[in-house]
């Protein structure tokens, strides 16, 4: 069942920060840090879809002013509850939609938080807010899976994540539609429990577009936030767009 915090409720939210995925290695963060930071400029930053704070708060603790948007109220109680956390200004709605009254040297959206928009309007609909938000010279930062729609044989949908004799993973694919869903199974004590996450995948080029007609414009892609060349092998990109001065 699906409730006011969208597919981020609490049963999510409180195992969010015990993840074992890479995206929660120091070095990963302060990577992410690093360049966020740089292109934050002195100004203040908007994270889209702020969670518990993975990010926001390391690049608070840099001393970047830092704002977010989240639909989940558990996600941001568990932001809130951490040491700085309380100091981070969020507002509870659609990060497609809801306009927090400021403009932002920096708006970023990490981790895929661009896919949990599920329609090609509502992705659309967000780089024009995002375009609302920024001041003249500032960038917007979107970290994004590549589709892996190599991994699929013809006819196939499902690409497997990985699977223990407890825990499996698989993402299910439907070209038709873009939509993706990743579904994660857990067995406790003989009993498994059922988790699906639904995505709409989008292309590289495809945001680009959609930044065009916000009025923004690609000023870099690179691989990861190491900002190692995007190539035909890169499995994700941190592409940068610029709001241009005039
Ligand atoms: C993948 S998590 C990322 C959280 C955090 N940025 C991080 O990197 O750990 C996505 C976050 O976006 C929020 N979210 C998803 N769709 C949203 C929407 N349409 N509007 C606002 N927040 C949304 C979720 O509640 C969740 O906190």
């Amino acid at each position: 069942m699906i409730g006011e915090d969208g597919y981020f409720g609490e049963g999510v939210a409180r195992r969010w920060d015990d993840a074992s995925s890479d995206m929660f290695l120091p070095g990963i963060v302060d990577t992410a840090v690093d360049v966020l930071a740089d292109l934050a400029a002195g100004g203040t930053a908007l994270e889209l879809g702020i969670g518990t704070g993975r990010i926001a708060l390391p690049l608070a603790q840099r001393g970047v002013k830092v704002r977010g948007i989240d639909l989940s109220r558990a996600m941001v109680a568990r932001l809130h509850a951490k040491p700085g956390g309380s100091a981070i200004d969020v507002t509870i709605g659609d990060f497609s939609s809801t306009r927090v009254p400021d403009t932002f040297s920096l708006v970023y959206s990490v981790f895929n938080t661009i896919t949990n928009l599920r329609t090609q309007q509502a992705q659309v609909a967000c780089f024009r807010n995002v375009a609302e938000h920024l001041a003249p010279g500032g960038r917007f930062v979107v970290e994004v899976e590549v589709p892996e729609v190599r991994k699929l044989p013809a006819g196939h949908k499902i690409v497997p994540l990985y699977t223990s004799p407890t825990q499996w993973a698989f993402d299910v694919y439907d070209f038709a539609t873009q939509s993706l869903t990743s579904n994660y199974v857990e067995v406790t004590n003989g009993r498994g429990e059922y988790q699906s996450i639904p995505f709409r995948y989008v292309w590289p080029s495809e945001l680009d577009l959609m930044a065009q007609l916000a009025g923004l414009r690609l000023s870099n892609r690179w691989g990861g936030w190491t900002r190692h060349a995007f190539t035909h092998e890169s499995t994700k990109h941190v592409s940068v767009y610029e709001k241009p001065e005039f």
